[in-house]
């Protein structure tokens, strides 16, 4: 008879917990702070409902791994090296973008990280783009390109992403890193279903064997999310705009994620008791108000842990860029 679970060897290779030793053995390039150096103390995973759910607090993580971060960082310059670069392209003055952009380049400068800002005109041509790409995977001083997506419609988001080579690849969107993460053997992994990971590990639940119910199929979210789960051994459903009955499929979920950007799509009252919740959404109401895509104060009433908005995703996804960029740093140049 074949290895029933095989695939846990290869986990080895993640830095995923593999579930049997508890240990995380990542690729030495990949070898970021342990997710136990930004975990709040462990706790048991409760079956016990109904429960007002754990705070699973992103901003406190994110500033802790940014830390860590700083750290690695100033080892390396201790060593002689350089500091890290990240370049990160802005074409056009799309608000959002501009708001996200800014986030980025100031977490670069908390954490020693080299910020290489190319604010591009809307009407910037894709040969142009292209050709910047190509000066920035040229130079030695840039381990991470970013370009900030969505870029105007006149330009093609494939062919800019797949212009960056792989290896400064830090948003984790090149076909050839999401083929690794694919194939159970990450390199640079997409930095919200990254973030999320270290937000799961840092509650201490054993993910293995759990339902998780994905809600939207993005490539930035849902479908690199799928890809991590997957991983780490759960049960995968990807929920999408022609899935029958979603609400169905979140009520018997233990794990959801949802990436949709619908205000309070995902009602609290479908939450299983005792599930972890995840909300990747980020919308702001008419009243101003910003809220995620689950109905918060209702879901925190059934699951046993749940993000929020804001505060939660968010602030992570900015820490995991910076993650990935030294990552890469050591990867290009190792101490
Ligand atoms: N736009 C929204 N999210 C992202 C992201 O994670 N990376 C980039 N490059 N653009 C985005």
């Amino acid at each position: 008879m074949g290895e029933p679970f095989a695939e846990g060897t290869r986990l080895l290779q993640t830095g995923i917990r593999s579930g049997e030793d508890g240990q995380s053995l990542p690729p030495a390039w990949l070898a970021g702070a342990p997710y136990e150096k930004i975990a709040p103390p462990r706790n048991e995973r409760t079956t016990v409902a109904p429960m007002t759910a754990q705070i699973i607090d992103g901003k406190a993580l994110a500033a802790q791994l940014r830390q860590d971060i700083k750290q690695r960082v100033e080892q390396r310059v201790a060593a002689g090296k350089r500091a890290p670069g990240l370049a990160v392209i802005l074409v056009g003055e799309n608000p959002a973008s501009q708001v996200y952009v800014g986030s980025k380049r100031r977490g670069c400068e908390e954490c020693g990280i080299l910020s290489i800002a190319h604010d591009l005109p809307a009407d910037t041509g894709e040969e142009r783009l292209l050709s910047l790409i190509d000066e920035l995977n040229d130079d030695p001083t840039v381990d991470g390109i970013l370009v900030q997506l969505p870029l105007p419609a006149h330009i093609n988001e494939e062919a800019v992403i797949e212009r960056i080579h792989p290896d400064k690849d830090v948003d984790g969107f090149h076909p050839y890193n999401i083929g690794r993460l694919t194939i159970q053997m990450p390199t640079l992994q997409p930095c919200t279903p990254r973030g999320v990971m270290t937000m799961l590990e840092s509650t201490g639940v054993e993910l293995a064997g759990l339902d998780a119910v994905i809600v939207g199929a993005s490539n930035i979210v849902g479908r690199p999310m799928a890809l991590e789960l997957l991983l780490a051994r759960c049960t995968v459903t990807v929920c999408h705009s022609r899935t029958k009955n979603i609400e169905e499929k979140v009520r018997g979920a233990d794990l959801v994620v949802v990436g949709v950007g619908r205000p309070e799509m995902v009602k609290g009252e479908w939450i299983k008791p005792g599930a972890i919740v995840v909300d990747v959404g980020i919308n702001r109401l008419e009243s101003g108000r910003l809220v995620g895509d689950v109905e918060f104060d209702s879901a925190r009433e059934k699951a046993s842990w749940i993000t929020p908005v804001p505060g939660g995703v968010g602030p992570m996804t900015v820490a995991t860029l910076l993650q990935n960029t030294a990552d890469a740093a050591d990867r290009h140049d190792p101490v």
